[in-house]
């Protein structure tokens, strides 16, 4: 079959990668796609939102699977907009990406649905957010209720700092549209895991456990990104935890969406915190994690399209999802500055080392080619990730795999899986 898959980004290559070994395949394309993404897929220069341009792509090519990827085009109704073209689409369609498109539904979701989640607000008003906070705990967590690229939470130590953060959102509009609505939330403590699960409307089957790293320094320092690194599994998600998932989150989420006539077919990533309380959603998301399908996917046992179409079809529940019994790790390398400032459009040498070696990827993010060399083109570069026996080794290789990859401003967290040792 013809498969065109959405987005640009490391998870995409790991899509790519994932879906290259089906049998099933016989062409694949990427829009708009990267220059690691090349060697699986042709890539196109459409972008993600073009949405016009990319059901007319599908349907010239005569596209039998397309793979959303990113959550921009999720949200703003791809899925739709492609099956209303005729073309088999992967991914939730619009009323049901709300479940990541907008945080004040998921809360009132949860919140209907006894799922377990933090005490919260929402708010349209900043006169009215404001009057709450002033006898509000602290700290607290404020969050624009639109897409921000991950970046539209702000944890709040005192009052004057989350009324600032309130002006930050809701007037000043930092992160654009996102912030007409906001959810005041309680700050809660403890392990975070992400969990990503694949679901055909009515079963949900979840995969192995992850966890990321979003601040930019070691020892989770500095500001927030997009994720510097993961690892799979989480030895913090144990049986006991995901019992507990399973009968308080997961399948209560996917029938939270059907009773609302927001069937969820595609996959459901739900953020958790493992609190004292026991488990509770921080954030659901639409589609993959990245960077937690470059460790998740690569450890995939089953044909990815075989199960992808079960979620299309509805017969998830006749798919027997398994998972290696071994860990990846991947550590992001970027370019000095990131998330702030940073230059683009250096070489990079090395990546063929990959080739080399069995159980190791490097994923691409931000890349392309310029004139028959890769160059760096983005603030996340690359996702080096290397399996292993178990976490400890699969993080020893990745950081050796580190090495073999050399660009000017080369930048990358040092501890990625250091929770490892304190399990
Ligand atoms: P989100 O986009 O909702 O996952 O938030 C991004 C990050 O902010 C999470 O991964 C957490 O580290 C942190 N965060 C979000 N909500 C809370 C909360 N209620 N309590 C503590 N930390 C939070
Ligand atoms: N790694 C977090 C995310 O994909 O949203």
């Amino acid at each position: 079959m013809k498969v065109l898959i959405v987005g640009s980004g490391g998870r995409e290559h790991a899509i790519a990668a994932s879906a290259a070994k089906s049998s099933k395949v016989e062409k694949m394309y990427c829009a708009p796609g990267n220059a690691g993404i090349e060697e699986f897929a042709e890539c196109v220069p459409i972008g993600a939102m073009e949405f016009e341009k990319l059901v007319a792509f599908a349907k010239e090519k005569s596209i039998d699977l397309c793979i959303v990827g990113m959550d921009d085009p999720l949200v703003g109704g791809l899925v739709d907009e492609m099956e209303a073209a005729g073309i088999r689409t992967f991914g939730p369609r619009k009323n049901a990406a709300i479940l990541e498109g907008s945080k004040a539904f998921s809360k009132d979701l949860m919140k209907k649905y006894h799922i377990p989640t933090a005490a919260y607000e929402n708010f349209t008003d900043p006169d009215a957010a404001i009057a709450y906070l002033e006898t509000a705990k602290f700290p607290i967590v404020l969050k624009a209720d639109g897409l921000a690229l991950g970046k539209g939470v702000l944890i709040c130590q005192n009052f004057e700092e989350a009324k600032e953060g309130v002006r930050t959102i809701m007037l000043d509009k930092k992160f654009g549209t996102a912030g007409n609505e906001m959810v005041i939330e309680e700050f809660m403590t403890g392990r975070e895991v992400s969990v990503l699960s694949f679901v055909d409307g009515k079963t949900i089957k979840t995969m192995t456990s992850a966890q990321d790293h979003k601040r930019a320094g070691d020892g989770d320092t500095g500001l927030n990104t997009g994720g510097m690194g993961t690892f799979s599994p989480s030895p913090f998600y144990t049986k006991e935890v995901e019992e507990f998932c399973s009968e308080h989150i997961y399948q209560a989420t996917v029938d939270a969406m059907a009773a609302e006539g927001r069937e969820f077919k595609g996959v459901i990533f739900f953020g958790l915190m493992l609190t004292e309380e026991g488990p509770k959603v921080l954030e659901y998301n639409a589609r993959f994690g990245d960077p937690e399908a470059q460790v998740v996917l690569p450890r995939m046992k089953n044909d990815l399209i075989e199960v992808v179409e079960a979620c299309i079809d509805g017969t998830l529940d006749q798919v027997d999802l398994q998972f290696e019994d071994n860990a990846a790790v991947c550590v992001v390398l970027a370019s000095e500055g990131y998330p702030v400032s940073y230059e683009k459009g250096f070489p990079i040498q090395g990546l063929e080392e990959f080739n080399k070696h069995e159980g190791y990827y490097c994923f691409h993010a931000g890349t392309k080619l310029q004139d028959g060399q890769i160059v760096t083109n983005g603030g996340r570069v690359l996702g080096v990730t290397a399996k292993g026996k178990d976490l400890k080794e699969a993080r020893a290789n990745a950081y050796a795999a580190t090495e073999w990859v050399q660009f000017e401003n080369k930048y990358m967290r040092h501890d990625i899986g250091k929770a490892i040792d304190e399990a």
